[in-house]
Parts: structure tokens; sequence; C-alpha cells
């Protein structure tokens, strides 16, 4: 990272970033999830401490070692995730997604553990609607004076997908990766794209999940200050 490491450039400001993927339990041991490691927000934390962030990492099921000099507040489902982001983001100067959220959640959680029985078809699983937590976060307009980025994973239409999905989400920065062929889940590389809402487009090579969080960081820098209505 070189010279980068000992830019400042995030001085003074409080940034908070979520990683890994939520877990929407079945029953007391089971749960839906999802393949998210969270190496690309513990990189999005390491190099915002570098550039010295005070940095909130909320973290969804990792088992990654704490980034030194973050405040890590870990938590599991969708809605404990909505909380700790809520919580954390009043008052933030920067706002990053970078947690995978389970779209659904099971609209019963079984109090038992569920049983399986000989000649008994199982039960559908039955799911409802997570609440989108960043477009919560970018609607907290009329006075929002957090930067607020997103991540999307698109497997076809990439920038097309993700320049209609920063517009429906309302945030101002969007991270866009390709999938696909074994790419960016649990991998140590990655690359994307950073969109704003200005049409810009900032494409970050394939690479270390660092270089990428240095190019998210660079494109927040680089916002214009919010002007509010
Ligand atoms: N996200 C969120 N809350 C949700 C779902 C997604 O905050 N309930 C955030 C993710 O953390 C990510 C961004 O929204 O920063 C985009 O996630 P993605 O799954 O690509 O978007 P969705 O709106 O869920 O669209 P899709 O139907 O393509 O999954
Ligand atoms: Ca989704």
């Amino acid at each position: 990272r070189g010279e980068r490491a000992f830019e400042q450039d995030l001085a003074g400001r409080h940034v908070v970033i979520s990683a890994g993927g939520t877990r929407e339990p079945l029953d007391p041991v089971r749960f839906l999830g999802n393949q998210s490691s969270g190496k690309q927000g513990y990189a999005l934390a390491r190099t915002a401490v570098a550039r010295g962030a005070r940095v909130t990492l909320v973290a969804a099921n990792t088992a990654l070692p704490d980034p030194a000099g973050a405040t890590v507040v870990p938590v599991s489902t969708t809605e404990e995730l909505r909380e700790a982001m809520t919580g954390a983001a009043s008052g933030a100067d920067v706002v990053v997604m970078a947690a995978a959220v389970a779209d659904f959640r099971p609209a019963r959680v079984a109090t038992g553990k569920i049983k399986k029985r000989d000649g008994v078809e199982p039960e559908p699983v039955v799911l409802e609607r997570n609440p989108d937590i960043l477009a919560g976060l970018a609607a907290r307009h009329g006075g929002r004076a957090a930067v607020v980025v997103g991540f999307a994973a698109e497997t076809e239409d990439a920038l097309a997908s993700g320049r209609a999905k920063l517009v429906r989400k309302g945030c101002d920065l969007l991270v866009v990766n390709e999938v696909g062929g074994g790419r960016a889940f649990g991998t140590e590389d990655n690359e994307a794209v950073v969109l704003d809402t200005r049409g810009g487009e900032r494409h970050v090579p394939y690479g270390p999940k660092e270089d990428l969080a240095d190019a998210v960081w660079d494109a927040v820098v680089a916002e214009p200050p919010r002007v509010e209505p």
C-alpha cells in the first residue's frame, strides 16, 4: 500500500462499516445464511484505521482477527445488524454496508429443534422480506451528514444493474462486483467498479481487497460536501 498508509485523509471522521453475512434462525440450531467471509469489510476497517478514521466495525458471523484500533460490534441476524448500524450511524461521517444481508427470513422460528419423522413430509419453509438496511440508512435525509456506501454483487450486466441499484437505494456510492467463476466470495482478491451519483466510475483492477478498500476511501474523500435542502 506504499505511501497510502501514511496519508491521514480520514482523520477526524467516524466511519461505520458492516461486514460478514447475516444468519436467520429456523430453529435453535439451524439458520439460513450466505457465503460472505467478511474479508472485504475487514479490509475496509484496517485501511480506514490506517488513514486516520475512528472505525466502528459491525461484524455479522465472521471468524477473522479484530482489526487493531477498530471498535468491533458482533451481530448475527439482520435485525441485530439493522439495530447496530442504525445506532452507530447516527452522528457518523461515513457508513459502508459491506455485509451480505439476508433478503428473506423464516416467517416462523421453531422454539424447539425441528425433528424428522418417518413417513411425514417436511414442512415447507415460509419466508418473509427483511428490511433494507442500506436504503433505510440512506433515506435519513434532511440532516444526514454521512456519505453512504453500498456494495452489490451482480452476475449479469453489472454496470447497468449497479447504476439502477445506486438510484434505488439512494446511497452516494455503490461498489459493484461482478461475481461468478469463483470470484469475490471468500477469496483474497477482488475486482470492482465504484459508482457515484454524478455518473463517475472508478475501475479497480483484480487485486487485494485492501486495494479495493483504498479505492473506496479515495471515492469517499472525493465526494462533494452534502448540500442540505
Ligand atoms: N442490503 C441491506 N439490506 C438488505 C439487503 C441488502 O442493507 N435487506 C445492502 C447490502 O449490504 C449491500 C446493498 O444493500 O450494500 C446491495 O445488496 P444487494 O443484495 O445487491 O441488493 P438487493 O437490494 O438485496 O437486491 P437483489 O435483489 O439483487 O439481491
Ligand atoms: Ca440481496
